[in-house]
């Protein structure tokens, strides 16, 4: 598995990962609106074992992150934000969330000196739950009553990135 930053022509590949793993969609537009304003921020986890038979012949992307940073942090704080997370259902348990959720956090420090890192998360993910709490290190900053479409509540997450620096 390799794990590369997202590049423009991956978007449709994502795209699709996404539809298929989560109920929050998005238009082609805002994953280049990420693609190409934080380039250094999202990245894909492309199974490398399956043979390329041509050169036009499409990567297959088992996972993404889409992140980036805020445009104007109302707290004054440049930081970045996980926009969203998904490893398709045949690669999980592979650690390849994690691996895409440290190299973005990475980047955000690295590249835009970024104190914190924030996302959303449904309180009934206890998938992703455990992975930012117990694996990642993130805290539950509070609970945003009906976030979600659905009318589900969200937990809004943060973990501090001063320390990868
Ligand atoms: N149950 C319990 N703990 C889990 C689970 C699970 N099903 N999946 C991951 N974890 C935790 C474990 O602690 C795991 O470590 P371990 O395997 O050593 O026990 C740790 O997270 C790391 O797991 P990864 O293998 O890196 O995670 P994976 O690649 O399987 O992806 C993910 C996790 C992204 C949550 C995946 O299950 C998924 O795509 N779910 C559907 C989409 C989704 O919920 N995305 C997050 C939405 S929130 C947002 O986008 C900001």
């Amino acid at each position: 598995m390799d794990i590369r930053v997202l590049q423009p022509s991956d978007i449709p590949h994502v795209q699709q990962a996404n539809i298929t793993n989560l109920p929050e969609n998005y238009f082609c537009k805002y994953y280049l609106y990420h693609a190409l304003s934080w380039p250094q921020l999202s990245y894909v986890a492309v199974d490398v074992s399956r043979p390329q038979k041509t050169p036009y012949d499409p990567p297959k992307i088992v996972g993404y992150v889409l992140a980036k940073m805020e445009e104007e942090p109302t707290d004054g704080q440049q930081h970045g934000h996980i926009t969203s997370l998904s490893v398709m259902r045949s690669h999980r348990r592979l650690g390849l969330a994690e691996k895409l959720m440290r190299q973005s956090q990475r980047a955000m420090a690295e590249t835009f000196s970024a104190t914190y890192v924030s996302l959303h998360v449904r309180v009934s993910n206890v998938a992703a739950l455990r992975l930012y709490r117990d694996t990642l290190g993130f805290t539950v900053e509070k609970t945003e009553a009906k976030y979600y479409a659905d009318g589900e509540d969200a937990f809004s997450m943060k973990m501090d990135l001063t320390k990868i620096k």
